[in-house]
Formats: C-alpha cells, sequence, structure tokens
C-alpha cells in the first residue's frame, strides 16, 4: 500500500509482477535520441535514468537498481559492445536492449552473442520499441521468479546448519521453529554422527536465547568431583585449590542454552542435584551461602538407551521426565535415505570451499554407492567419506574410486540385511518385528505413517506393539511422540 494507485497501474508493474516501477537506464551520447527514448519509456510508466556515455552507463549498472539497459552501439568514449560485456560481467546484469544503425546487422548478432537480449535498428517506431522492453523485463521478472522458488526449496531442507530432506528431518525441524518461545528442556536422542549436538544449537540458535550464550558440556569427558564445579561454580575458599570465585556454566549461558552431552554418564549424585536445579530454577555454588536465581534452557543428550536405565535404576526417573519435556529422536542415517544425497552435496560444498578445489558434484555411480551404504557411523561418516573423497578427487565429478573401499564395495543393503538376518537365524516373526522398529524409528515414532508405510491399519499395529511390550522386551522405539 505504500505506492499510490495511479503509479502501480501502469504496464511496467504488470510485467515486473508488482514489484514496483521497473527502472530503464538509457545509454545514448545523442542528446536528441536521449530525450526522446526518455519520454517514450516515461510515457508507459517506466522510471528512467539516462547516461550520455558508455563508461557512466557502466558505473551506474554497478550501482545496481537498474532492470534493463537501452544502448546504443556507437558511442565515443566507450564503445556499445565493449559495454555489453562489461555490463554482463556485473551480477545479477540487467537485460540491454542494443540500437543499431540501419544495415549494420553483423554489429546486431554480435550484441546478440555478448549477451544483448534484443536489438532494434534505427529508425524504429514507438510499437517495436515498447514491445521489446515489455518482453525483456517479463523475461526478467520470470528468471527472478525462478530463482526466488528454487531458493524456497533449498531452505526448507536446511535449518541453520541443519540440513535434512526426510520426513523425519522435516518434522524437527517444524519442531525446532515451534519450540523457538519456549523455555522447555529438551532430550534430544541418537546414534553416534546423527547430529545432536547440532540440532540442540539449533535450537538455540532458533530461540528468543540466541543472542545469549550456547553452553555445551559433555558429562562423560569430565571427572565427577569437577563436574559439579563446572556445572555450578564454587566461591573461594570451598575447597584447597579454590583460591578465587568461579562461576560454573549455569551461570555462564544465564538467559541462553546450556547443552548436556552424554547425560546418561551422570553420577547418581548429581542427578540429584541437578534435578533440584531444574525444579528450582536457582543454583548453589559449592561454599555460597545462598542459592542464585538462574534462567537457563537445558537441552540434553545421549545415545544410550536411557529408559532401560530407569528400569536397572542407574538413572532417576524424576530427572528423565524433567529433561524429557520434548523429546527429539535423530533415526540413524539409513532410515532416513532421502537425506543422503541432500547431506553429501552440503559436505561436497563446504568441502570445496575450504580446498578451493573444482569439483562439482558426484558421479552417478559414485551417488548409487553413497545411497546403498549403511552409515554405521551416521552423518558423520558421510561427511568425512565426503571430505577425503574431495580431497581425493581429481575430476571435477567424485568418482566412486574416491571413496574409501568400505563404502564403494557397499551394494545392495537390503540383500545384505537379509542375508545376516538368515545368518543370524532370525524367525520370521523376529524379523518383523525388527522391520516394524526401523520402519517406526524411519517415521519418528509416528505410528499412523508407519503403519501406512507397513500396509497395516493402525490398529494392527497397536496390537503388535503391545505383544511386543508385553513379550518382556522393549517395545520398539515410539520416539518424538513427547514432542506431539
Ligand atoms: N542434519 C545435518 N546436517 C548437516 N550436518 C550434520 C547433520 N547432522 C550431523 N551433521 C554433522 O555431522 C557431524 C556429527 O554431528 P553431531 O556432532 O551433532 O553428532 P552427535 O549426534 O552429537 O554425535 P555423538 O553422539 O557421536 O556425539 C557434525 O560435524 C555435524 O556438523
Ligand atoms: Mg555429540
Amino acid at each position: 500500500m505504500a505506492e499510490p494507485a495511479a503509479a502501480s497501474e501502469t504496464a511496467s508493474t504488470l510485467v515486473t509482477g508488482g514489484a514496483g516501477r521497473a527502472t530503464i537506464l538509457v545509454v545514448e551520447d545523442d542528446a536528441a535520441m536521449r530525450a526522446f527514448l526518455r519520454e517514450v519509456l516515461e510515457e508507459e510508466g517506466y522510471t528512467v535514468e539516462a547516461a550520455a556515455g558508455g563508461r557512466t552507463g557502466v558505473e551506474r549498472v554497478r550501482q545496481g537498481g537498474v532492470d534493463l539497459v537501452i544502448s546504443d552501439v556507437k558511442m565515443p568514449d566507450l564503445d556499445g559492445l565493449d559495454m555489453l560485456r562489461e555490463i554482463k560481467a556485473v551480477t545479477p546484469s540487467p537485460h540491454v536492449i542494443t540500437i543499431t544503425a540501419f544495415g549494420s546487422i553483423d554489429t546486431a548478432i554480435r550484441a546478440v552473442k555478448l549477451g544483448a537480449f534484443d536489438y532494434i535498428t534505427k529508425p524504429f517506431d514507438v510499437d517495436q520499441l515498447n514491445l521489446s522492453v515489455q518482453k525483456a523485463l517479463a523475461e526478467r521478472a520470470l528468471r527472478s521468479e525462478v530463482a526466488r522458488l528454487r531458493d524456497e526449496v533449498q531452505k526448507s531442507y536446511r535449518l541453520g546448519n541443519l540440513i535434512g530432506r526426510s520426513a523425519a528431518m522435516q518434522e524437527i525441524f517444524a519442531l525446532i521453529r515451534r519450540l523457538s518461545g519456549s523455555a522447555a528442556s529438551v532430550l534430544v536422542t541418537g546414534a553416534s554422527g546423527t547430529g545432536k549436538e547440532l540440532v540442540a544449537k539449533a535450537i538455540h540458535f532458533n530461540s528468543r536465547r540466541r543472542d545469549r550464550p550456547f553452553v555445551a558440556l559433555n558429562c562423560a569427558a569430565i571427572p565427577d568431583t569437577l563436574l559439579e564445579s563446572e556445572l555450578f561454580g564454587y566461591k573461594r575458599g570451598a575447597f584447597t585449590d579454590a583460591r578465587s570465585d568461579r562461576a560454573g556454566i549455569f551461570l555462564e549461558a544465564d538467559g541462553g542454552t546450556i547443552f548436556l552431552d552424554e547425560i546418561a554418564e551422570l553420577s547418581p549424585a548429581l542427578q540429584a542435584k541437578l534435578l533440584r536445579v531444574l525444579q528450582e530454577g536457582e543454583i548453589r555454588p559449592l561454599g555460597a551461602a545462598r542459592s542464585e536465581k538462574v534462567d537457563v534452557r537445558v537441552v540434553a543428550a545421549t545415545n544410550k538407551d536411557l529408559e532401560s536405565r530407569l528400569a536397572d535404576g542407574t538413572f532417576r526417573e524424576d530427572l528423565y521426565y524433567r529433561l524429557n519435556v520434548i523429546h527429539i529422536h535423530l533415526p540413524a542415517l539409513r532410515d532416513r535415505a532421502e537425506d543422503i544425497l541432500p547431506l553429501a552435496e552440503h559436505f561436497l560444498a563446504r568441502s570445496t570451499a575450504k580446498a578451493a578445489k573444482e569439483v562439482r558434484g558426484f558421479h552417478e555411480t559414485t551417488r548409487k554407492a553413497l545411497l546403498v551404504y549403511g552409515w554405521p557411523g551416521n552423518v558423520r561418516e558421510l561427511e568425512n567419506v565426503v571430505e577425503r573423497a574431495v580431497a581425493l578427487a581429481e575430476e571435477t565429478l567424485v568418482q566412486p574410486g574416491d571413496l574409501p573401499p568400505a563404502v564403494r564395495e557397499r551394494r545392495m543393503t537390503a540383500e545384505d540385511d537379509l542375508s545376516a538376518a538368515v545368518a543370524r537365524g532370525l524367525t520370521l516373526e523376529e524379523l518383523e518385528r525388527e522391520y516394524i522398529k526401523r520402519v517406526l524409528a524411519a517415521e519418528s515414532g509416528n505410528k499412523t505413517r508407519a503403519a501406512q508405510r507397513l500396509g497395516l491399519d493402525r490398529k494392527t499395529l497397536y496390537r503388535k506393539l503391545e505383544e511386543y511390550a508385553g513379550a518382556g522386551g522393549s517395545p520398539p522405539d515410539g520416539s518424538a511422540e513427547g514432542a506431539r
């Protein structure tokens, strides 16, 4: 509504898809011709700027905002064809319509070869000019629309640094976006290398806390005795070596997010302390007389099966429920095969930029090999394989020979899996059970979609899951259910 109605109803707004009046730059050394072109084009509702020579014309284009250039080929300072060459080197470059003298068709052809959109020959009539201008602007509008749509598609496959096209990842993206205003604790589970830490960062950087610290702590990497002071800090004199006050990561991350990695390794004593902090929203540094309020969002991660640790009593149930307000489960990479190529392309682009190497993509056979390999090390393994391949690559496409033997030689995972099942002596019932578990994980625990994919009705799937649970084994992973 910023623009007055009269201005927005011109022909130019129609052809530029409503983005406003198109700006046309007229480059012409002949003053009378310049004035004529300006008048004709302004009458059509375009914004017209004029330059009397090729040099100033190129300068004006470099400043941006020009949609179309109409230029004479014959000019004293910079020849129209040289000017065209320079304009086409600007990105994004405007379309150019070249005006040539009667009878110089070879100049016109050269102009088109150099990238001119069209040419008109003097003397021309106004309709001919207008038609050419409309075509150029319409084509340009269409082209930027295509670019915009391509951008949009690519954007939807990523969230920050996270890439994912599979339904499971798309759902995780949507959930992370929905969480942006919340401070609820999140538990991220998944095998090693599936992207748990990256998800934790995406949660932080997509939340209102993004301008505050993100602090990560690996609970398995630090001895228990130090972990407490790492978490909650201490006061000077709290113990022999405490020569000054120290803020723990809870204070450091105040207003932000703490990422507690390998949470399953937390000792019972620290589990109790962490639980208290989460319940009360305050911490007490070692040796401090009073507690302090902290505002921290906790994201915890583990590649262990926490539920079995609840069962054997090594992980506190009350802490588990505090941490697991929202559950995000990252399926193994082989269970979201749609992500393999987008991830590979992403890592390729990153590695080639780093290695300053011209590797543009993957050979068809390489793609197939990437798709059928089982990826026990998940996304981290794929990342390493692509980095290595880029380092080795000698051609513009990554060849199968650039892959490690294990990846290159692995064919037909499905058959291999079945041979493995035969080798393990699985009964049909056991195989069915494993298959259901895999499909359910691939659908992030969504039973409706898992049932569809399995060709079962929901009730049958529920009955089977109940049977499995009743049979004493752990039920197939119903993770991410807490997320709904
Ligand atoms: N969806 C993804 N998009 C882009 N990169 C990813 C994705 N998932 C994982 N990665 C990359 O793969 C590597 C492993 O990811 P990350 O460290 O988050 O895994 P993790 O689940 O924490 O593994 P671990 O349990 O071994 O600590 C990282 O380099 C990360 O950047
Ligand atoms: Mg990790």
